[in-house]
C-alpha cells in the first residue's frame, strides 16, 4: 500500500486561499498507509515538531502571529509505522490588516435624480436603477512588477479590470453578507496584468444586494443596507528594484457611466452599446471628460478578508434546442435548469437594435415562457446595439431558468447558458442500477449549484433569494456529501451570528435584510445550531462550534417557555412548511427542535471543553425530553398529532424511551405504508434515515422509487432537471418553484443508506465509519465522497454469485461493514471484498 501520503493540502478549508487572518487551520488529506505521526512546519518560522497522532489530519497553526500580506509556505510530513516519511507543501498568503484606501463613488447629487425604487407600473429601464457607474484611474510603475496583489471590495458588486482585461474571475463579488455588520474583501493576484510604464485600474460597480433589489419584501424592495454602490481598494505592487508602490482608491479617480445602463440582481441587466467607452480600462484613454469621484470616507472596521470561495461562472451548456417561434424571436432550450445567464453573440445589426432575453424554468401550454412564478423579478436582459457584431453577457445579474426567450434578432450568433456558483469543490458520486434515481441524483446536484451563490439560497429565480435557514439545515449533509462546503458555509455561519438578535434570537434568513421579523421559526432558527455542529461532525474543525452563540439561543427560546414546551417567541412558525398529509402540531415541532438546540449546544460545549456549560444543558435537554414525553408521547407510543413529521422528529431526535420508540416506528410505517411521504420541510431529511434505522429499509426504497405524487420520482416522471419547492409541483405560480433543495436532502439517504457510507455515532471526520448498503430491488449501487480524511468508495452488485461489495476505506480509518445478510466484519483502512454467498437478505 505504499507510505503514508499527504495531499490535497487546504489552509483554513481552502486551497492555497489569500487573506487568511488569524490562526489558519492547516489540512490535509490522506492515500496509501494509515500515517502515525505528523509535523507541520511554515517556512523556516514554525514548526510542530513530531506529534505522534495516528488520526490526524489538520493542526490549528498555534505559532508567533503571521505578518500580514505575506506568502508563507508549509509543509506537512507524516510518518508511517514502518518509519518511512513522506511530505507535501502549499502556501497561502495573509491578510490586510492596515487599509489606507476611501470607498469612492460618483457624486451621488450628480447622478440624475431618481425616485426610490419601486414595484410600478413603470417600465423596465425605470424601477429606480442607475446605470452602472465605472471608476478609473491611470498610474506610472518605473520597472517591472514581481507582485501584484489587487485587495477590493464594493457596496454593492464590483468587476475590476486592469489595462484592458478582467483582473479576477470572481462574480457578484465581493458576495452578499449583512454590509452593516461586515463587508468582505477579495484578494487578487494580478501580477500578470501590471507592467513597467502607464497602467489602468478600472472597475465598474452596480446595486447588487446592497441597494438593488433584493427579497420580496414590497415595502423595501432596494436600498436594503444603503443607496448607491461605492468601491474600495489597494492594488500593492512589488517591483523588480525591490521597492513596492501601492494605488489605491481616493480623490484622484475619475468616473463615468458607461454601457451597463442597470445591473440587478432580480430585474436583470441592460447594456447599451452606443454609450460604450471603448478603451477606458487601458491605457492611453483621455479620460478628461469624467468627473471626479466622491470620496465617501475611509471607515475600514466592517472589512474582513473573504473566508470562501467567491461566485465563478464554473460551466457553459449549449442549448438543447432553438425554435423560431416569430420573425426576431427564438426559444432556446438549455435542457436543464439552472442558476446563471445567458451569453449571446449577436450578429451586425442596425444601431439601436434592442436584443430582449427573458427567462423561465418553464414553458406555458402554449409554448411561451412560465414567468408567473418569478414574481417581481424580471429577470430580464438588454441589448441595444450600436452596429457591429457584439458579444452580451450580463455582469451583475443571475436569473433561474432552463428557457430563454430571445427577441429582436432575425438569427441567433453562438448562445450559451453561463452557470454561476459558489465555487464550492465536488467531493460526492453517486449511481444506481435505476435511471430514474440517478436523475434524482442529478436533480439534487444542480439544486445544490443553483442555490449556493454566496449564500444558501432556497430558490434561484423568483423575488426571493434568501438565505432561508431551515432549508439550507435540512439540505446540509446532502450538500457536504456532493461539495466541500465548508468554506462555504464558515461565511455564512458569520452570517447567521450577525443576525443573532442581541436576546439570542437567531433569524429565518441569514444574512439579515430590513423587513424581515427579529427571531426564525422553529426549525429556521434552530439552524444556527444544528448546521455549526453538523458541520463540526463532517469536517471536524472545532471552530464551528461557537457555544456562546448557540447556547445564546436555546437560553432566549428557555427564558420565554420555562414550562420547556415552546409556544412563545416562535416567529412566523411555518410549522412543517409545505407538508401535503395533516399538520404537525405546532408545538411537537417546535418542542422537538427546542430539544435538539439543547442537546447539539450541550455536546458542542463538551468538545470546546466547557464542561459546566454542557452539563447544564446536558440537564436541560433531558428536562425538555421529559416535558415533550409528558405532554405529547402516549402509552402505545403514539405522538400528539399522529404525522409523520411528529414521528421523525421523535425518532431522529432521540426524544422517545426505548419503551415508546417502537409503537412510535411502528406508527410511522403504517403512516408512510397508507399514504407515502406526508413530510415537509422539517421532516423530509429524515423520512428514509429514520425507516431504515428503525427496521424498515423496504419502506424506505419504497418511498425512494415511488411515482405517484407525493414522490422524487414522480417530478423526475414529468421532466424535472431540479427538486421542486412542492412534492407535487402544483400550487399557485406566486409560490411554485421549480428549484428548491429542501425536498432534495433524501441527496443523503442515497449515500448513506442505498450505497451505504456513513458515520458511527460520535465519530468525527470519517475516522470511523459505518458502511451498510440497503440495495432495496436495486441491482448496483456506487458512491465515493472525498471526506476530509480521504477518499470513501462503496460499490455493490447482486450477482448469481450472490451480493459483491468493494469498500475504500482512507488511511487512519476503520470501519464496521454490515452486509445485507447479516454479516458483519470490522476493517482497517484499506481497500476491501465482500461477497454475501447465504443470499443477500437477512
Ligand atoms: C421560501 C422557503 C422558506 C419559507 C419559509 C418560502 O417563501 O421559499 O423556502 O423556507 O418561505 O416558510
Amino acid at each position: 500500500m505504499g507510505s503514508a501520503l499527504p495531499h490535497d493540502l487546504r489552509c483554513d478549508h481552502r486551497t492555497t486561499p489569500l487573506g487568511v487572518a488569524g490562526a489558519p487551520l492547516l489540512a490535509w488529506r490522506l492515500e496509501g498507509a494509515d500515517p502515525v505521526a505528523y509535523q507541520v512546519e511554515i517556512d523556516d518560522l514554525w514548526s510542530t515538531g513530531r506529534v505522534d497522532d495516528p488520526a490526524a489530519i489538520s493542526h490549528l497553526y498555534d505559532g508567533p502571529r503571521l505578518r500580514p500580506r505575506t506568502r508563507h509556505t508549509w509543509r506537512v510530513t507524516l510518518w508511517d509505522a514502518a518509519g518511512s516519511t513522506s511530505s507535501a507543501e502549499s502556501w497561502f498568503e495573509t491578510a490586510h490588516d492596515a487599509w489606507t484606501a476611501s470607498w469612492i463613488a460618483p457624486d451621488p447629487d450628480a447622478v440624475e435624480h431618481v425616485d426610490p425604487p419601486t414595484e410600478g407600473d413603470r417600465a423596465l429601464s425605470a424601477h429606480g436603477l442607475l446605470p452602472c457607474p465605472q471608476l478609473r484611474r491611470s498610474f506610472q510603475v518605473p520597472s517591472a512588477v514581481t507582485a501584484a496583489r489587487l485587495y477590493v471590495s464594493a457596496k454593492g458588486l464590483y468587476d475590476a479590470r486592469i489595462n484592458g482585461e478582467r483582473a479576477a474571475d470572481a462574480e457578484l463579488a465581493p458576495g452578499w453578507t449583512d454590509y452593516r455588520r461586515r463587508i468582505p474583501y477579495q484578494v487578487h493576484d494580478v501580477t500578470r496584468l501590471v507592467g513597467e510604464g502607464e497602467n489602468v485600474l478600472a472597475f465598474t460597480i452596480a446595486d447588487g444586494w446592497w441597494s438593488g433589489f433584493t427579497g420580496f419584501d414590497p415595502r423595501r424592495p432596494g436600498y436594503h443596507y444603503g443607496r448607491f454602490p461605492e468601491l474600495i481598494a489597494e492594488l500593492h505592487l512589488t517591483l523588480a528594484n525591490g521597492s513596492a508602490r501601492v494605488v489605491m482608491t481616493d480623490g484622484t479617480w475619475r468616473t463615468a457611466q458607461g454601457h451597463i445602463r442597470h445591473g440587478d440582481l432580480l430585474k436583470g441587466e441592460c447594456h447599451d452599446l452606443r454609450a460604450a467607452t471603448p478603451g477606458w480600462d487601458s491605457p492611453g484613454f483621455d479620460d478628461s471628460s469624467w468627473t471626479p469621484v466622491t470620496v465617501r470616507g475611509a471607515d475600514h472596521h466592517l472589512l474582513v478578508p473573504s473566508c470562501d470561495e467567491p461566485v465563478r461562472a464554473l460551466r457553459e451548456l449549449a442549448p438543447l434546442s432553438i425554435t423560431r417561434t416569430g420573425p426576431r424571436t427564438h426559444l432556446v432550450d438549455f435542457g436543464q435548469n439552472l442558476a446563471g445567464r445567458v451569453r449571446l453573440a449577436v450578429p451586425a445589426q442596425d444601431p439601436g437594435t434592442r436584443v430582449t432575453v427573458r427567462h423561465g424554468e418553464r414553458l406555458e401550454d402554449d409554448g411561451g415562457l412560465h414567468t408567473a412564478n418569478l414574481r417581481t423579478a424580471d429577470a430580464t436582459d438588454v441589448l441595444i446595439t450600436a452596429g457591429g457584431e457584439a458579444l452580451f453577457e450580463p455582469r451583475f445579474t443571475y436569473h433561474g431558468f432552463r428557457y430563454a426567450e430571445i427577441d429582436g434578432l432575425e438569427s441567433l450568433g453562438e448562445v450559451r447558458a453561463v452557470v454561476l456558483h459558489s465555487d464550492t469543490r465536488w467531493t460526492g458520486a453517486f449511481e444506481c442500477s435505476d435511471p430514474e434515481i440517478n436523475q434524482l441524483q442529478s436533480n439534487i446536484e444542480w439544486g445544490q449549484r443553483g442555490n449556493f451563490v454566496s449564500v444558501p439560497t432556497d430558490c434561484p429565480q423568483r423575488d426571493e433569494r434568501l438565505g432561508w435557514m431551515a432549508d439550507a439545515q435540512v439540505f446540509l449533509p446532502t450538500a457536504c456529501l456532493n461539495a466541500d462546503v465548508a468554506a462555504f458555509f464558515t461565511k455564512w455561519l458569520h452570517d447567521v451570528r450577525d443576525a443573532q438578535t442581541p436576546e439570542g434570537g437567531f433569524p429565518n434568513v441569514a444574512p439579515r435584510l430590513t423587513g424581515v421579523a427579529e427571531e426564525g421559526a422553529p426549525g429556521w432558527a434552530d439552524a444556527g445550531v444544528l448546521v455549526p455542529w453538523h458541520l463540526y461532525e463532517v469536517y471536524g474543525d472545532a471552530r464551528f462550534l461557537d457555544v456562546d452563540s448557540m447556547g445564546a439561543w436555546v437560553d432566549f427560546v428557555l427564558r420565554h417557555n420555562p414550562d420547556l414546551i415552546w409556544r412563545q417567541r416562535t416567529g412566523p412558525h411555518y410549522a412543517d412548511w409545505l407538508a401535503p398529509g395533516p399538520a404537525t402540531p405546532r408545538e411537537v415541532v417546535a418542542t422537538a427542535f427546542f430539544h435538539r438546540s439543547a442537546d447539539l449546544t450541550a455536546r458542542a460545549a463538551r468538545v470546546r471543553g466547557r464542561h459546566a456549560d454542557a452539563e447544564r444543558f446536558e440537564r436541560l435537554a433531558a428536562d425538555i425530553r421529559t416535558a415533550f414525553i409528558k405532554t405529547f408521547a402516549h402509552p402505545d407510543g403514539t405522538v400528539s398529532g399522529d404525522t409523520q413529521t411528529g414521528y421523525l422528529l421523535a425518532l431522529a431526535f432521540g426524544l422517545l424511551p426505548s419503551s415508546l420508540a417502537p409503537g412510535a416506528a411502528r406508527r410511522l410505517a403504517e403512516l408512510v405504508h397508507e399514504h407515502g411521504p406526508q413530510a415537509g420541510f422539517l421532516g423530509v431529511n429524515l423520512l428514509c434515515p429514520v425507516l431504515s434505522a428503525t427496521g424498515r429499509p423496504d419502506l424506505a426504497h419504497a418511498l425512494l422509487r415511488r411515482t405517484d405524487p407525493p414522490s422524487w420520482l414522480y417530478q423526475v416522471r414529468h421532466g424535472a432537471t431540479t427538486v421542486w419547492e412542492r412534492w407535487d409541483g402544483e400550487g399557485a405560480p406566486s409560490m411554485n418553484s421549480f428549484n428548491h433543495y429542501a425536498f432534495g436532502s433524501v441527496g443523503e439517504w442515497l449515500y448513506s443508506g442505498v450505497a451505504g457510507i456513513g458515520q458511527a455515532r460520535g465519530s468525527v471526520a470519517y475516522r470511523d465509519l459505518v458502511i451498510r448498503p440497503l440495495p432495496g430491488d436495486l441491482t448496483w449501487a456506487r458512491a465515493s465522497y472525498e471526506s476530509v480524511r480521504g477518499r470513501i468508495a462503496v460499490s455493490w452488485e447482486r450477482t448469481s454469485q450472490g451480493f459483491l461489495l468493494d469498500v475504500s476505506v482512507p488511511p487512519g480509518a476503520s470501519a464496521t461493514v454490515h452486509l445485507p445478510d447479516g454479516q458483519t466484519h470490522r476493517v482497517p483502512s484499506g481497500d476491501h471484498h465482500f461477497a454475501s454467498v447465504r443470499g443477500d437478505t437477512p
